[in-house]
């Protein structure tokens, strides 16, 4: 469980696990497994920690709607007055769809199309960040028949590695995020050239689950001084996004980031800068808050190796898979006895359907409910139908009450849109 045993959200109440002190063995009978639960209170501590850290510095802070797009949790983080992070039409539509403003979205991806561009110019969001020559130019097209001036941030490219897995590195020169120095200038003097574009910011993102704020830092100098020597235009810039990508501790003995100390660097170099910054944290807000709890099916042994065989896998939570990533696996209702060595596993078809490797387990049994700790981002809004599965179901605690905000896929879904 998480070394900050005061945060809400995951405790135990005796042997039991619960979620703010709901049981959440009552939420698995009420709504089955594989279930999603999330703690509101936890939601709103993290946000709490991101605006403390940065409460030196004029700052925003705009959910990663990708980590979890649940339109609960949108509205929850909305009404505490964050703003959001959005990659898609697609999360354009769920922001609508949430009743949640738009206005202050900011837009990233590579590869957005003429039509998401036209429907965020519509919605007036904060800005757009810009990854590319032919995007700006396409941005500038769309404004221009649109009769509207569109906020632009250029997403520079710092060659910066972040030190983390190569699939969520996202700041070195041989990702396709962003654009280089040189090209940053170029596109500096192009964007001012136009009266449908308004430059008014830098953006960077160097990758996800970071765990010290020096890549953050060193990205920061490299934005200054890039934002310095292109003086000309520094009277419209005004936003400084420094992106997302907070780590949290999965494991218990993975370092913190040291956001206090973060947040004190940036204040300290932004002195005197007319600047606001924007941060982009997804999993840092949701992470932590969530737990996947799945039923143990079987139990099972070979000559080598033994097995808990449970009903959720990769297609909830794909990050074992994808990333060798490591959640904690917890009894939701603790056993006497001496652990041994269990490969937690999933019902997929997949040898890398698994949500963890080796794991000490006191005699699991069927029937067992076992809690996938940190399981709040990108489990859910990654999850798949694969093999015919339907999605998980989601429930939200907040105070003492727990109300389901997704409800399960019924299968019939699956073919829904299928024509045979
Ligand atoms: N801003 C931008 C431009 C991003 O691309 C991302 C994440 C974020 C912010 C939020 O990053 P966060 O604070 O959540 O680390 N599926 C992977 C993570 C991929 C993140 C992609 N971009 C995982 O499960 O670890």
């Amino acid at each position: 469980m998480s070394r900050a045993d005061s945060s809400p959200g995951f405790a135990r109440r005796g042997p039991d696990l619960t979620c703010d002190g709901v049981s959440l063995s009552a939420l698995a009978e009420q709504h089955g497994t594989p279930l999603f639960v999330y703690s509101a209170a936890r939601i709103r501590s993290q946000l709490a920690a991101v605006r403390s850290a940065f409460a030196a510095v004029t700052h925003r802070v705009h959910y990663a709607v990708k980590a979890n797009s649940n339109l609960s949790i949108l509205q929850l983080l909305a009404s505490e007055g964050a703003g959001f992070d959005i990659v898609s039409g697609g999360e354009l539509e769920r922001l609508d769809a949430a009743g949640v403003s738009a206005k202050d979205a900011v837009f990233a991806g590579v590869g957005k199309t003429e039509a998401e561009m036209r429907a965020a110019l519509a919605a007036d969001i904060l800005l757009f960040n810009v990854e590319s020559a032919g995007e700006l130019e396409l941005i500038e097209q769309v404004a221009t028949a649109m009769g509207t001036v569109a906020r632009v941030a250029l997403r520079l490219n710092p060659d910066i590695d972040a030190g983390v897995h190569k699939h969520v590195t996202t700041g070195t020169g041989r990702n396709k995020f962003g654009v280089d120095l040189e090209e940053a200038a170029r596109l500096v003097r192009r964007a001012q050239e136009s009266t449908a574009l308004d430059l008014c910011g830098y953006h960077v993102h160097l990758g996800s689950t970071l765990r010290s704020p020096e890549p953050y830092l060193a990205s920061l100098d490299k934005l200054l001084e890039f934002l310095d020597q292109s003086l000309i235009h520094a009277g419209g810039i005004r936003y400084l996004d420094l992106g997302g990508g907070f780590g949290v501790p999965y494991r218990p003995d993975d370092p913190d980031l040291d956001l206090p100390a973060l947040g004190s660097a940036v204040a300290e170099r932004l002195e005197g800068r007319n600047l606001t910054v924007l941060l982009e944290p997804g999993r840092f807000l949701v992470a932590e808050a969530g737990c996947l709890l799945t039923r143990v099916q079987f139990v099972k042994r070979s000559r080598a190796r033994r097995y808990a065989v449970v009903d959720a896998g990769m297609s909830e939570l794909i990050r074992p898979c994808l990333y060798d990533a490591w959640h904690a696996i917890e009894p939701v209702a603790t056993r006497e006895g001496s652990p041994q060595e269990f490969d937690v596993v999933g019902p997929i078809c997949e040898s890398g359907d698994f949500l963890g490797l080796g794991r000490p387990l006191v005699a699991p049994q069927r029937g067992d409910l076992l809690a996938v700790l940190a399981a709040g981002a990108y489990g859910s809004s990654m999850s798949s139908n694969y093999n015919s599965r339907g999605r998980a179901a989601e429930v939200l605690v907040d105070g003492t009450r727990a109300t389901i905000i997704r409800r399960r896929e019924p299968i019939a879904d699956l073919w829904r849109l299928e024509l045979p």
